[in-house]
């Protein structure tokens, strides 16, 4: 099976790349989650019911006692955003796994799990194979466990599609750029939506916690925006100083963990800059034997539960004189006391944040590979969606 589109047939818009592009186009993907996902008339008065639409049958969600999310890359990145939402809202024990290891050492199954697919593509050989045998898994079960199958994608007509019995669609267009970035946001919105859907159908949401998440959800095309513009300028002068740079870290705590390693792949993916993601508590066990000051920091320091830690983690890294930069809604001067080099990003509620915390380092990733005179859209050995195993 291959991909139906040419490149060269859809324009870039006046961008230079298409990851430019469709870095801009997270707002508007965003907004099309929203729309697709979330009845707009709901209100907490309206509670019996669920404000998620995303057309799975209600029997999909009933005695859930565990979820398995099997995924690569970027989108094994957005399984480990839906874990922490779908323990942190949901309370479902939820385990995130690489589908290529996940294949050759499968977690025990029982009736009462749930297998999520993310695949952009819906091609990725690996993460097809991890579904074709989880229904093979459940051949000769009940008809109920056999449908415990779901895929997260943004192409519902590809191969997963015709693998799973339920599908959420992703709705962010056709990317082109090898290196996700608008498809993963649009991941992110799908798990927010179901962790939102299954806490309501679990009743363990308070429903004005539900309506501030909705209400904070509305806001992020807007928050976007705001990066955006108040950003890209500042990031593409900021890339000048890293064109030379071999190593980066990035950190972060919490549901904001995973956004350092996504954070981390892009600048691999596309300037080929040797780059990691830790977690921030994590970097004293090893990875900050690394730190000089030939290493900058990337710290991701949301207010919320882990804010005053990650300050903490990120004031080590400075003490072994990497340059550390923050992305934090702290202002100027707080910063000024912790970081070296300030991306503001807005207030958001902590459970919110990837969304927006993760437009930053896509746009650095971005400017440092195309100040280093790179194929930002076809990144060397790389392919937009890798159908062998
Ligand atoms: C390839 C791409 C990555 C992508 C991964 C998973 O390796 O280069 O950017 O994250 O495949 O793709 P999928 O289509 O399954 O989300």
């Amino acid at each position: 099976r291959t991909l139906n589109w040419n490149p060269v047939m859809v324009e870039k818009q006046g961008f230079k790349h298409f990851m430019l592009k469709e870095i801009y186009e997270q707002p508007g993907v965003v907004r099309s989650c929203l729309e697709a996902y979330i009845d707009t008339h709901w209100t907490a008065a309206d509670h019996t019911h669920s404000p998620i639409r995303l057309n799975l049958p209600a029997d999909l969600y009933a005695d859930l006692q565990h979820i398995q999310i099997v995924a690569c890359g970027t989108s094994w990145h957005a399984g480990l955003v839906g874990k922490y939402l779908l323990e942190q809202l949901a309370g479902i024990p939820t385990s995130v796994q690489y589908a290529s290891e996940f294949r050759y050492a499968p977690s025990p199954l029982t009736p009462h799990t749930l297998t999520i697919g993310v695949t952009q593509s819906g091609e990725t050989a690996d993460t097809l194979a991890a579904l074709a045998m989880e229904k093979q898994r459940r051949s000769g079960h009940s008809a109920e466990f056999q449908a415990r199958l779901l895929g997260i994608t943004n192409r519902p007509e590809s191969s997963l599609g015709d693998l799973v019995p339920h599908i959420i669609d992703t709705h962010a267009g056709i990317e082109i750029g090898v290196a996700a970035t608008k498809t993963f946001v649009a991941q992110l919105m799908a798990f927010y939506c179901l962790a939102i859907d299954l806490a309501h159908h679990r009743q363990v949401i308070a429903p004005t916690q539900l309506e501030q998440l909705l209400e904070g959800l509305q806001q992020l095309p807007a928050q976007i925006e705001v990066v955006l513009e108040s950003q890209e300028r500042y990031i593409e002068q900021l890339a000048h100083d890293f064109a030379e740079t071999q190593d980066f870290i990035f950190l972060g705590r919490g549901i904001n963990f995973p956004i350092a390693l996504e954070g981390a792949l892009k600048l691999k993916e596309i300037s080929y800059i040797h780059a990691e993601g830790y977690p921030a508590g994590e970097m004293k066990h090893g990875p900050i034997a690394l730190l000089d000051a030939k290493v900058p920091v990337v710290a991701i320091a949301m207010p919320g539960t882990v804010f005053e830690k990650v300050l903490s983690n990120a004031q080590e890294a400075k003490a072994r004189d990497a340059r550390l930069i923050g992305v934090t809604p702290m202002d100027e001067h707080e910063a000024a006391e912790t970081f070296d080099t300030l991306i503001p990003v807005p207030h958001v509620d902590e459970i919110l944040s990837p969304i927006v915390t993760v437009i930053p380092l896509q746009l650095l990733a971005y400017h440092i590979a195309a100040r280093r005179g790179l194929d930002v859209d076809q990144p060397r050995n790389l392919a937009k969606s890798v159908t062998v195993e």
